[in-house]
């Protein structure tokens, strides 16, 4: 209530008091209510200058991978280990994979693969062997163990055909994402673009040196 009243106040225009039939009938208190938010509205709003700053700490931005044909990273947690998989090592990652189109949809995750005991089953693959989507190997290649980064991988770099991971165990959700990416009407109209984008939460996990 304060807020609807307190803008009218202070909009140039005098507002007849009956218009502002939401606010207390005490104008003590109404101009106590605005002198809080002028007060507030100092402490929140930052300097223009600020703001308009590219390199804003606490705006963190996607890095294009080099060589990577256009795969984007961000990185959300810093891996503390020591080294990065080289192709031939196992890797052990977890993922939330996600459509870019679809409102996000998010066709698979790892945390859902329980094993015999009921824990989330790590997805394991070979750096470099061309088992999984080109995109996922190569941002996984710039990871250490413990990172936690943001990938979102163009159509070209994701998936190509049904034979690359990480493939969907659910049917439905295996289904839904190949007549997706796939779907020849949507392509011959040219989407193929922006159809097959996917964006893949990853953390790693473990590196297994071959
Ligand atoms: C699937 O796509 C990948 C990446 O483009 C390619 O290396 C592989 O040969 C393709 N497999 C088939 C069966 O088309
Ligand atoms: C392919 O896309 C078209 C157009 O959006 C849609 O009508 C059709 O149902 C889709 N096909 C499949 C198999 O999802």
């Amino acid at each position: 209530m304060a807020l609807i009243c307190s803008s009218l106040l202070l909009s140039a225009a005098p507002i007849p008091s009956s218009k502002c039939h939401l606010c207390t009938t005490s104008s003590h208190l109404i101009t106590s209510a605005v002198a809080v938010l002028l007060a507030g509205g100092f402490v929140m709003v930052p300097p223009v200058a600020d703001a308009e700053e590219d390199d804003h700490p606490i705006r963190p931005k996607f890095v294009e991978l080099e060589d990577s044909g256009g795969v984007k990273v961000l990185d959300i947690r810093e891996g503390g280990g020591t080294t990065y998989p080289k192709p031939g090592d196992r890797v052990e990652i977890h993922y939330y994979a996600r459509l870019a189109a679809k409102q996000g949809w998010r066709f698979d995750a790892t945390y859902d693969h329980k094993d015999a005991s009921g824990n989330p089953e790590p997805y394991v693959f070979t750096i470099a062997s061309g088992t999984v989507i080109a995109g996922l190997d190569a941002a996984v290649r710039s990871m250490r163990e413990g990172g936690v980064r943001r990938v979102v991988i163009p159509p070209s770099q994701a998936y190509q055909n049904t034979t690359q991971g990480p493939i969907p165990p659910n049917f439905f959700d295996r289904q839904r994402l190949y007549t997706t990416v796939f779907n020849q009407t949507r392509l011959a109209n040219g989407e193929g673009s922006t159809l097959g984008t996917v964006i893949f939460d990853v953390e790693l996990l473990k590196i297994r040196p071959q």
